[in-house]
């Protein structure tokens, strides 16, 4: 892998400079407002393709050379993107085999972006020989720093080709038809197949009710993605193998496995667009922080913020700009999770197409003296001061389970709230107990390699599936110390969606020290209660699982029904540590309360030494805090010691009132 090394910031985004091509002065003027801008790296090339080769066979690199030469000439690093995410109109045109088809088998005419078919034996011959062309032209460039893979990578193709590279997948994996059919329980409403070709991907036209071919469509799609990627990347690391990789994600994004896409790049960097001011800043900041918290865990490394907007977007029903001191919270939270990087979408907005009135640094009026790009010129001096911060790691004691599998398996059930689990919901309930604690958070999957040692606390929640022995796992973390929370319908189907036989949740039920019987479905307007053994009510809604056989002990009981009385939550010894049950879905008050108690006396460390007003979220990356007021009104905080912003330089002790949308980087002393 290559490795991302810099010792300043990343600050700049999309450049799109194609579209200036026939407006020389305005090239010439980007070099000044971007060194204005303090921009310190542009992405080039992203939807490039008709100018790079504009007939097949014809690479033009003139028109970029030059632009690549007076940004590196400024100072400003490039990230040099694959022009895969769009493709030319000759393209399609010539060769319809790289048209993307849709659910309902219907191939996709010319047009749009992000919708080609990456099985498409063609389309990979072509975009491997751009590559190639691009990065022997680039290679050994001293201004290129990051190769940014085609965009947002995203749907599935239902072609021909796709279908049978299914099939051939599926014969792969299971080697007969009589092992598919058993792992996908095919006997059941007579859906063995008999020959290969019978499968068709699952489609509203065709198969779609069986969740273990879901899950394997899923597999698949994540499977040519990741072939795609590696194909891209080894093309262009044939010519620039130190120049490390990316590909930018989206945000609560479920189509592939994203730990899958990560595995296949050097460097993780997605796009975050939150909605402020729809509402409730705090929950959409929390929301977000908890994704930059995965992109941070899917290498377990330092991340890269690759889009975000400097004032509005064009795509929300409502496109509200951000508030004063919005852009300043909002990108420096990124940093706060690790990102080494804030880039914006784009560069300047284009006088047509559509995007011609997203936001962007530079406006059609192409002034210097406006809002935005004073706005952002402050991020960019914020980010020159905040360089110590680059070598700086969060550092957590706690890691939430999440997986995408377990995600789709959810996705599909066919029980329960069926279609609307709600996984990433309930995961996020948990770790907004955390985040307003300024407590850290790691993610990890259920990989084969998955190593939990490092945390003294795992929470596994909504765990239906149990793959690749995660059972074992947490049952040798709880034995070795570790405190262990698992909850409601977990460990209820392989990774096949298979129910496993016997006691559930499965292989846990001596670590728990209860078995879980039955799961009750509750109406909207329905709830329970967990009473705590204090007295404390608490709320449950939703999911109501009924625990039998209980030797754990018992710390809160349901309160109504015809399960009144029996465990809710659920504590039991084993081995060196504890392992808790929660039995039903709570709401934000009742998963704060359970944390309280179940982290007594754990020792997880807080980015704040003091107290914090609601609305102000505290984030620590190593050494350095982040504080960060959420709340939309001024909060006061008290400094219990002296401690330094680094990016005003001014120091604090005592009281301090902060502003709406306020933002502090503080070092103790
Ligand atoms: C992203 C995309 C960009 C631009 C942006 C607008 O999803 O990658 O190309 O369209 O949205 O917000
Ligand atoms: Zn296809």
């Amino acid at each position: 892998m290559a490795e991302l090394k810099t010792n300043r910031f990343f600050h700049g985004g999309d450049y799109n400079p194609e579209q200036w091509l026939e407006y020389p002065e305005i090239l010439e003027e980007d070099i000044r407002l971007m060194k204005e801008a303090k921009i310190t790296m542009v992405s080039v090339g992203i939807f490039s393709w008709a100018f790079l080769e504009p007939e097949e066979g014809r690479y033009e690199f003139g028109w970029l050379d030059k632009i690549i030469d007076r940004l590196t000439e400024a100072g400003i690093d490039i990230d040099l993107a694959t022009p895969s995410g769009a493709r030319p109109a000759w393209l399609a045109e010539k060769y319809p085999e790289v048209l993307r088809y849709d659910k309902n088998f219907q191939p996709y005419h010319y047009g749009q972006r992000h919708n080609h078919c990456l099985t498409s034996p063609l389309y990979r011959q072509k975009v491997q020989a751009m590559d190639s062309a691009l990065a022997k032209h680039y290679a050994g460039h001293p201004g290129i720093k990051l190769i940014h893979i085609s965009n947002e990578f995203c749907g599935y193709c239902y072609c021909p080709k796709c279908a049978q590279g299914f099939r051939e997948w599926l014969q792969r994996k299971y080697g007969s038809l009589a092992e598919l059919n058993r792992c996908w329980w095919a006997d059941f409403w007579s859906q063995r197949y008999s020959s290969w070709s019978q499968i068709e991907p699952p489609s509203p036209m065709g198969m779609f009710d069986n969740p273990s071919m879901a899950l394997d469509w899923k597999r698949f799609e994540t499977e040519q993605v990741r072939s795609f990627i590696e194909m891209e990347r080894k093309a262009v690391h044939e010519y620039m193998p130190e120049v490390p990789v990316t590909i930018n994600l989206m945000d609560r994004f479920n189509e592939y496995d994203l730990f899958t896409l990560s595995s296949a790049v050097d460097v993780v960097s997605w796009d975050a667009y939150p909605r402020w001011g729809a509402g409730d800043d705090l929950s959409t900041a929390i929301a977000f922080a908890m994704e930059h918290d995965m992109m941070r865990s899917f290498k377990n490394q330092p991340f890269l913020l690759m889009e975000s907007t400097p004032s509005l977007v064009n795509w929300h029903p409502v496109n509200k700009l951000k508030r004063p001191g919005m852009h300043m919270l909002a990108s420096l939270q990124a940093v706060a999770h690790g990102s080494q990087s804030v880039m914006m979408f784009q560069w300047r907005k284009g006088r047509g197409g559509a995007e011609a009135f997203h936001g962007a640094v530079v406006s059609h009026d192409g002034r210097d003296d406006t809002r935005v790009f004073r706005d952002v010129r402050q991020v960019g001096a914020a980010l020159e001061n905040l360089a110590p911060v680059l070598d700086a790691r969060p550092d957590a004691k706690v890691c939430l389970i999440f997986d995408y599998e377990n995600w789709w398996a959810l996705d599909e059930v066919q029980a329960a709230l069926r279609g609307n689990m709600r996984y990433f919901d309930t995961v996020l309930l948990f770790y907004r107990a955390f985040r307003e604690k300024g407590i850290s958070v790691d993610f990890r999957n259920m990989s084969p390699d998955l190593d939990l040692s490092a945390y003294q606390l795992v929470i596994a929640p909504l765990l239906f599936m149990f793959r690749n022995g995660i059972e074992e796992k947490l049952k040798a973390f709880t034995a070795a110390g570790g405190t262990l929370l698992t909850t409601f319908f977990s460990g209820q189907v392989n990774e096949f969606d298979l129910a496993y036989l016997g006691d559930a949740p499965h292989g846990l039920t001596d670590v728990l020290g209860l078995r879980a019987e039955e799961l009750d479905s509750l109406y909207p307007d329905q709830s329970n209660e967990l009473v705590m053994t204090g007295g404390q009510r608490l709320t449950v809604h939703e999911l109501c699982e009924i625990p039998r056989d209980v030797s754990a002990e018992c710390v809160g009981t349901y309160a109504r029904d015809f399960y009144s009385g029996l465990p809710c939550l659920t504590k039991n010894a084993y081995g060196k540590g504890t392992a808790w049950y929660l039995a039903a879905k709570q709401d934000q008050a009742g998963v704060n309360a359970v944390l309280e108690k179940i982290t007594e006396g754990m020792d997880l460390p807080q980015a704040f030494p003091g107290p914090l007003p609601e609305g102000v979220l505290a984030t620590a990356r190593g050494e350095y805090v982040f504080l960060q007021n959420f709340s939309g009104s001024e909060q006061h905080i008290s400094f219990p010691g002296k401690m330094t912003d680094l990016i005003s330089g001014r120091e604090f002790e005592g009281e301090y009132t902060m502003p709406v949308n306020g933002i502090l980087v503080l070092k103790q002393g």
